[in-house]
């Protein structure tokens, strides 16, 4: 859902207004859902939000702003949208810690929409076109975000497997609880029956 995945050929400026506009999408959605008073839309939809820009904020804090810190006019810049997401973090692990009904959950995600728009307003108006500007090479970096983003989200194909060469003692007790699992459900359909 969100956006271009490590195969796609993409500028980072592409790559991250993509972002923007899917987690815009979403804060829409919420409202809609809010509207309908739909409590299980409206968790899920938060959920979402929080993890789009999680992974969203940790690539540009991983990649973008330190290759932006090479272009001499935008330090403070990158300086000032690192302060922001630190506010929108603490936001976020907020809203992550609540649920529809909860005092102030649907006030939180909304001052978080805002804390967002005005956030993308500056990435787009001022650092993005000198993103541009520069000799920066957007490509290379965008292919860059793509992987990690991928890595970040957990999507097929680009995430190592689950670990299988755990030791035999950490195999054995996955194992026995599941049988027990296993065992506590067929009594309960047994008994259910
Ligand atoms: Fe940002
Ligand atoms: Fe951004």
């Amino acid at each position: 859902m969100f956006g271009l995945t490590a195969g796609e050929g993409t500028n980072a400026i592409d790559l991250l207004k993509k972002d923007h506009e899917d987690v815009e999408q979403l804060f829409d959605q919420f409202e809609d859902a809010k509207e309908d008073d739909n409590d299980e839309m409206r968790a899920a939809l938060a959920s979402s939000i929080c993890s789009a820009l999680t992974v969203h904020a940790q690539i540009e804090e991983e990649l973008f702003y330190p290759a932006m810190r090479k272009v001499a006019e935008l330090g403070d810049l990158i300086d000032e949208a690192a302060v922001e997401h630190q506010s929108l973090k603490d936001l976020i692990a907020q809203v992550e810690g609540m649920r529809p009904g909860d005092d102030l959950f649907d006030a939180k995600v909304k001052v978080l929409s805002e804390y967002v728009k005005h956030h993308v307003k500056e990435e787009e108006g001022e650092i993005f076109p000198e993103a541009k500007d520069s000799d920066i090479d957007l490509d290379a970096l965008g292919r860059k975000l793509a992987a990690r983003k991928a890595e970040l989200a957990g999507e097929p194909g680009v995430m190592p497997p689950p670990a299988r060469k755990a030791s035999a003692a950490t195999k054995r007790r996955p194992r026995a609880s599941s049988r027990a699992k296993t065992a506590s459900r067929r009594t309960a359909k047994k008994s259910g029956e």
